[in-house]
């Protein structure tokens, strides 16, 4: 008689189930962005990104208040200044929004591990991230810049500087300027593999980011390459990135897997905007269960992302509890 193998015995029920379950979802994977902007009292939903907002730096401990209650330890800051400049000033100011934002929580919190956004596309008049010059962005101008910025946010008490700029070599210089100034224990995390991808069209909307004119083409990755996506990591990590991002990620599971496989440091993956705003809306219209959440940030861990920025943070750490 022909036996039947039957792998259908590990899911009889939810016991065996959890048992043999490969991965798991915890709170601690999570990151969650705050949008940071000058005034008081301002807590005012972002149109494009339902259920996150623009918060001035008193309703920030608020929200993080919110975020501890739920569990969620990991914020990571980008901040809306009032005011926007050719070279980006506010981003480096010692009062520059983001600054007040991390002693705000450093303040009020022990347990929140604040992350910082570094980039310059908030700041700029023109919305590019970098210095411009005549053949477009002065890359290696723009390097000091961005290094000045993450100095200013590890003096303000960031606990990790992300840079989202994709210049060349900003990683290295980076490393250098925090080391000499006194934090070489602040960790680097690099987004080193970030696509010029359609899905941030949400995040520039709530950032007031979009390039002017032109697009970030010359320094975002082409979404159809991989290989460039090794390269890119590979740079970062000898540079000294501590850990290195995939951005976004629903579109890019084959690249998150391809850096776990092939680099060993932890691997960050930015679920964007677009993303966000897809899923949420269908499950707002009742046009799927809200597990569908779970299932797609679940695809994210089990591609090799370690951790996952995601504007569904309170939602899953909701969904989690349950
Ligand atoms: C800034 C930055 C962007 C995002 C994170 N940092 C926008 C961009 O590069 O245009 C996108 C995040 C999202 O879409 O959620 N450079």
């Amino acid at each position: 008689m022909e036996i039947i193998k039957r792998p259908r015995r590990l899911r009889n029920n939810g016991l065996v189930r959890d048992l043999v379950r490969e991965t798991k979802l915890q709170v601690e994977n999570f990151v969650y962005p705050l949008f940071i902007v000058e005034g008081e009292n301002i807590k005012k939903e972002i149109p494009s990104l339902v259920d996150n907002y623009h918060l001035s730096v008193d309703k920030l401990i608020e929200e993080v208040r919110e975020l501890r209650e739920l569990g969620i330890k990991y914020v990571i800051l980008f901040g809306l200044p009032d005011e926007k400049d050719e070279f980006g000033k506010e981003a480096y100011s010692d009062e520059g929004i983001v600054q007040k934002g991390i002693r705000a929580i450093k303040e009020n919190f022990e347990d929140v591990y604040v992350m910082t956004d570094i980039c310059m596309c908030q700041y700029t008049s023109h919305g590019h991230c970098g210095i411009l010059c005549s053949h477009g962005i002065d890359n290696d101008q723009t390097l000091e810049y961005l290094s000045k910025i993450a100095v200013s946010h590890a003096k303000a008490g960031a606990d990790m500087v992300a840079p989202s700029d994709m210049m060349d070599g900003r990683i290295g210089n980076m490393r250098n300027a925090l080391d000499e100034n006194g934090y070489n224990h602040i960790p680097i995390m690099s987004y080193s593999v970030k696509y010029a991808s359609s899905f941030y069209g949400p995040f520039r909307d709530a950032a007031h980011s979009a390039p002017s004119s032109g697009d970030r083409k010359t320094y975002q990755m082409d979404p159809a390459n991989v290989n460039e996506a090794v390269r890119e990591a590979a740079l970062d990590i000898e540079e000294g990135a501590d850990i290195i991002m995939v951005k976004p990620a629903l579109s890019y599971l084959d690249v998150i897997r391809k850096m776990k496989d092939t680099f060993n440091v932890p691997i960050a993956a930015y679920n964007v905007s677009g993303e966000y705003a897809m899923l949420k809306l269908a499950v707002e219209k009742g046009l799927l269960d809200e597990k569908a959440i779970v299932e797609s940030i679940l695809s994210i861990k089990r591609a090799g992302a370690d951790i996952i920025i995601t504007y569904f943070a309170k939602d899953l750490a909701r969904m989690l509890k349950k």
